[in-house]
Order: C-alpha cells, then structure tokens, then sequence
C-alpha cells in the first residue's frame, strides 16, 4: 500500500493551489454574490491543461489519470466550489461519457475540443418528474430519417445555458422500463435546442443551473452515444465516477472551511486567550480534521481504483456519501467556530456552509448512495 502521491501528482496539486488562490478565489465571494458565471476562468483552467486532465494526448488531454482529477477538484473547491463543479460536470459527466462509450468520430469531434476547453460540457438527465426515479422520465427521441427528434425538458442541469455540448438522455422507445432510454451528443447551436430558467440557489451560485429544453430537437443518428436502449447504463457509469468528483468537491469544501477556522481561531482572543486554546473550540478543529482526512482517502482510494481498472462504483458512492455529509457538519462547525461574525458575508465560513449542502444532494442524493451501497452489499459484489 503506497500512500504517497507520484512527483507528477504533487505538481499538479502544487499547480492547481496556486492557480485556485491567484485567479479563482479573488473573485469567489463576488461571483457568489452576483451569480455570475465566468468563462474565463474556465478558459484559463484549460490552458493549465485541467479541462482534458485524464484524457489520452490523442483525444486533447493531458494523460494524468483519476487521482490528479480529484486533486484539481478539490483544490478548486477549497477556494470555489462553483469553480469545483463546472470542471467536474465537464470533465465526469460530459467528457467521460465520450470516453467511454463514443466511437472514434464522436471523440475526435467532441472529446477533443471538450479537452481542449473549447467547448464547456454539460450533462441532461434530471427532469421535474424524474430526480433519483431516473427510469421514469418523459423526454422522447423519435427516429426520423437520418435523425432523432427529441422533445421535452430537462432540469438542473449544471452548465445550462453556458455549455456547448450536452450528453442528453431521451427514451427511444415507449417502455415504462429503464431499457427504453439512450444518450445523445447535443450541441446547444442544434434548432430546437433552448436553455430555460436559471435557478436562484442557496449555494454554488457562480455554476449556472438551468431548465434545458428540446421542442422537435433533430440530433442526427450520428450522435448517439451507444447502442439504443444502452442510455440508463450509460448515466449510471457515468455517474459512479462523477460521484466522486463530488466527494473531492467535498473535502475541498470542507478543507477551505477548516483553513479559515483554523486562522480565526489562532488570531481572535476571548477570556484573554486566542479561542483555539480553549478546548471547546480546539476539539472542534480537531473533529473537523479527522472527518476531512477520512473523506479525503475515500475520495482518493475511488479515484485510485478507477484509475487502475478495478471496480470503483461502491468506493465512490462511500466516499461521496461520506464526504459530503462529512462538508455539511464541518462547514457548520467552522460557522460556529467563528460565532456571529461566521454568520455574515464578512468572512468566507457562511459560503462554504452554503455550497457543501448540494453534495448531500447532486449526483445522487446521499439516500440515493446508501441505496447503491446496500445494494452491493446484499448481492456479495
Ligand atoms: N453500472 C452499470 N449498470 C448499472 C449500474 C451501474 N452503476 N447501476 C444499475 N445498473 C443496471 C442494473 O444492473 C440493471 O441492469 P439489468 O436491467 O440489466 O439487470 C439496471 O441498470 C437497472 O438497475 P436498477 O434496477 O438498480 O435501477 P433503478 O431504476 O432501481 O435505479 C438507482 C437505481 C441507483 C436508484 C438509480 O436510478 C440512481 O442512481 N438514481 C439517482 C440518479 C442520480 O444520481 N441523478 C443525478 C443527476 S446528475 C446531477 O446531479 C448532475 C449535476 O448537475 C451535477
């Protein structure tokens, strides 16, 4: 068992720091404030080669597998973790899809610019009706000559509206059952093809969420992404690594909460002392060290074993449903840490509260994961 990142690894953490302290935390409380999206960012994370991370050179990418994807994504989030979702979303469930399921010209039409950070991707398969029951959604795709049709909508889509590229989930036959649903490369330029309502939310309000909306959407039969019937199987692959893109979010979120405790702590004084030498409040730093570190080698060991060919769904399930409740009660207690002053937008405590409750719930809620993991569990996998 080797614990030690590889040389390659460490630079990209290094690299990734200094990136995410010098051109994404500046702006991170005023992008929340204003729920503003910047592209440019996005730009920048691509000419550090971190939108095509783990591809092969031949496809765009940089070749530096699953352990240095969650490295960026952690490190990003430590900082923003709206900047912590658009490269996952991009990279794990626009990006990965193609990967994996696409043939030779769908990579080299789409993966590639995706790498490159030409395109920012995004990924369709939430509907209003259709949450964690993902089988039971509406959206249609009729064959049509050369073409599919697809008509219906799509909510929460991380990216809408800002993305060029989405994988699209719509079922090709009328099939209550799971067999009937594919998946399809959608350009966002395709006649038919509309972004809708931008949600308000309580947290990651610089990543874009949107309704996005196919009305006689022709996507030509080139761009389905497998075999038809295959798109349930496809979300579902997708999603056991996208998963733990949301753990690292996680242990980012959670890392920057305890680093800005840590600060306070040493510099504010009560009673006479700095608060962090009363045990109330240095027990809690402690408690809060111990949660991230254990998230932080789930999150890893998922990412360790995608990496290396070996089954991860169950590990990135754990570590997402670890990691992300792990957020949520470290950010609450850095809150409580700074007392009323954490409560104000004055220090950085009350954002990261806010942003760590969407990983208890996006890419699965955490019932969702206890379902995956109790399921593995029960069947001896
Ligand atoms: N890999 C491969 N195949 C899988 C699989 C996986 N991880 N999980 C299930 N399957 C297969 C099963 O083996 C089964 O195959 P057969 O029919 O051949 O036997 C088939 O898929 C159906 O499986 P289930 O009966 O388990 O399916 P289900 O309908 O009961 O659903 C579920 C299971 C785990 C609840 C699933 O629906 C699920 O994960 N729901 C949550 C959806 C979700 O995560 N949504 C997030 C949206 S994306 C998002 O949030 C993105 C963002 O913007 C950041």
């Amino acid at each position: 068992m080797n614990f030690q990142l590889t040389e390659e690894q460490q630079m990209i953490q290094k690299t990734v720091r200094d990136f995410a302290k010098q051109v994404v935390a500046p702006t991170a409380a005023e992008r929340d404030h204003e729920e503003r999206f910047d592209r440019e960012i996005f730009e920048k994370m691509a000419e550090l080669g971190l939108t095509g991370l783990p591809w092969s050179e031949k496809y765009g990418g940089a070749d530096s597998g699953y352990v240095s994807y969650v490295l960026a994504i952690e490190e990003l989030s430590r900082v923003c973790a709206s900047t912590g979702v658009t490269l996952s979303a991009h990279l794990s469930l626009a990006s990965w899809p193609i990967h994996h399921f696409g043939n030779e010209e769908q990579k080299q039409k789409y993966l590639k610019p995706l790498a490159e950070g030409k395109y920012l991707g995004a990924f369709a398969l939430t509907e209003a009706g259709a949450g964690s029951d993902v089988a039971s959604m509406k959206t249609t795709a009729k064959e049509d000559g050369d073409d599919y049709i697809l008509n219906g909508s799509k909510i929460f889509i991380t990216n809408g509206g800002e993305a060029d590229v989405y994988i699209a989930f719509a079922k090709t036959a009328s099939d209550e059952n799971h067999k009937s649903i594919s998946a399809f490369i959608v350009e966002s330029g395709y006649e038919g093809f509309h972004a809708g309502k931008k949600e308000e939310k309580l947290g990651v309000r610089s990543s874009p969420t949107t309704e996005v909306m196919f009305e006689n959407c022709r996507v030509p039969k080139e761009n389905r992404l497998g075999n038809s019937g295959e798109g349930f199987k496809i979300a579902m692959k997708t999603l056991d690594g996208g998963r733990n893109g949301i753990a690292a979010q996680a242990v980012g979120i959670a890392q920057g909460a305890l680093d800005a405790a840590v600060d306070y702590a040493k510099e504010r004084k009560q009673f006479g002392k700095p608060i962090a030498h009363h045990q109330g409040i240095s027990f809690k730093l402690a408690d809060m060290a111990a949660k991230i570190e254990a998230a932080r080698l789930l999150t890893y060991q998922a990412a360790w074993l995608e990496e290396h060919g070996e089954p991860y769904g169950h590990a990135s399930a754990l570590s997402k449903l670890y990691a992300g409740d792990a957020a949520m009660d470290v950010t609450t207690e850095a809150v409580q840490v700074f007392g009323g002053y954490g409560y104000t937008r004055e220090y950085p405590v009350e954002r990261y509260m806010r942003d760590a409750k969407i990983t208890q719930i996006y890419e699965g809620t955490n019932e969702i994961q206890k379902i995956v993991i109790s399921k593995g569990l029960l069947s001896g996998k």
